[in-house]
């Protein structure tokens, strides 16, 4: 795609001034000696959904997994800085990891349904958390998460088969689904649609652009027209630094960074 097409579908984007949701200052990341993300401070919001790209290494799941502490399961990762969620520190000792997790939920780029009923998938993370007072209550989050989710119509007459039976694009819907019946305030999500054919990737694209405002999402991406369709913030990295932060419109038609604008021509990858 030519960068004036990217410019085109970006230029529609409108990004809305607004609080921000999480805030990360000065987050540093190190892998032992590596130093894999340097600085980076940030503002996510609920009105907008955030893109991070960059050439592959550059730190975007890095800084992506200190949003909801992932980075703590990874042997040898340490994490410098300040990240707050609603004004509250996230690395703070008292910080229960479980419900930081619940409120800032994550997606992969494989989707990972468990190997249960499509509606177990959805009902286990509110079972422990307590979210449901009684089997009617159970059903109802289902329901509406499977809503949300853009999948009801396609697995309601099914909601006992198995979640791995579902097609790649249903299994991502899925794991969104239950992402949302936690009832969080954020959703990362780290390559959602790589794995999935381009209709598979059109319907989790509109799904993002319906759960803006609800949800803050962030959604790391390797295709620019991805975020360009569906971001209306983007972050650019590059070797572990963030090189521009800005509206995305700005940043496919305008960018201020030689860097950035590199990247978005397809001078490297
Ligand atoms: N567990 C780890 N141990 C050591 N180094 C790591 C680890 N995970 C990532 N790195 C290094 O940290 C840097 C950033 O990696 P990261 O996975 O965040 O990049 P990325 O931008 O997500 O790349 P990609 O687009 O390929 O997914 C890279 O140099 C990578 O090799
Ligand atoms: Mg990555």
């Amino acid at each position: 795609m030519s960068t004036d097409t990217l410019a085109r579908i970006a230029s529609k984007q409108e990004a809305v001034d607004a609080p921000p949701l999480m805030t990360a200052r000065d987050v540093h990341v190190y892998y032992g000696k590596k130093h894999a993300l340097k600085g980076v401070s940030i503002d996510i919001t609920r009105e907008n959904v955030t893109a991070f790209i960059g050439p592959s290494g550059c730190g975007k799941s890095t800084f992506l997994r200190c949003f909801n502490r992932m980075n703590d399961t990874v042997d040898g990762a340490r994490v410098t800085g300040r990240i707050e969620l609603e004004g509250e520190d996230i690395y703070a000792p008292e910080m229960d990891v479980v419900q930081l997790r619940a409120r800032v939920g994550m997606v992969f780029q494989k989707p990972n349904p468990f190997p249960k009923s499509i509606y177990e998938n959805i009902a286990y993370g509110p079972r422990i958390h307590g979210l449901a007072a009684s089997p009617q209550d159970m059903d109802e989050i289902v329901t509406t998460s499977l809503m949300r989710a853009g999948l009801w119509e396609e697995v309601k007459d099914r909601l006992q088969d198995s979640g791995t039976a579902l097609s790649g694009g249903q299994q991502q819907r899925l794991c969104i689904a239950r992402a949302i019946a936690v009832d969080p305030e954020v959703i990362l999500m780290d390559e959602p649609c790589s794995a999935l054919d381009p209709i598979a990737t059109a319907k989790v694209e509109e799904l993002i652009d319906e759960l803006r405002g609800r949800y803050a999402i962030v959604i790391v991406t390797h295709n620019m027209q991805q975020a360009a369709r569906v971001s209306q913030k983007t972050a650019f990295f590059h070797l572990g630094d963030l090189v521009e932060y800005d509206d995305t419109s700005v940043i496919f038609t305008n960018p201020k960074e030689s860097r950035t604008r590199d990247y978005i021509t397809g001078r490297y990858g």
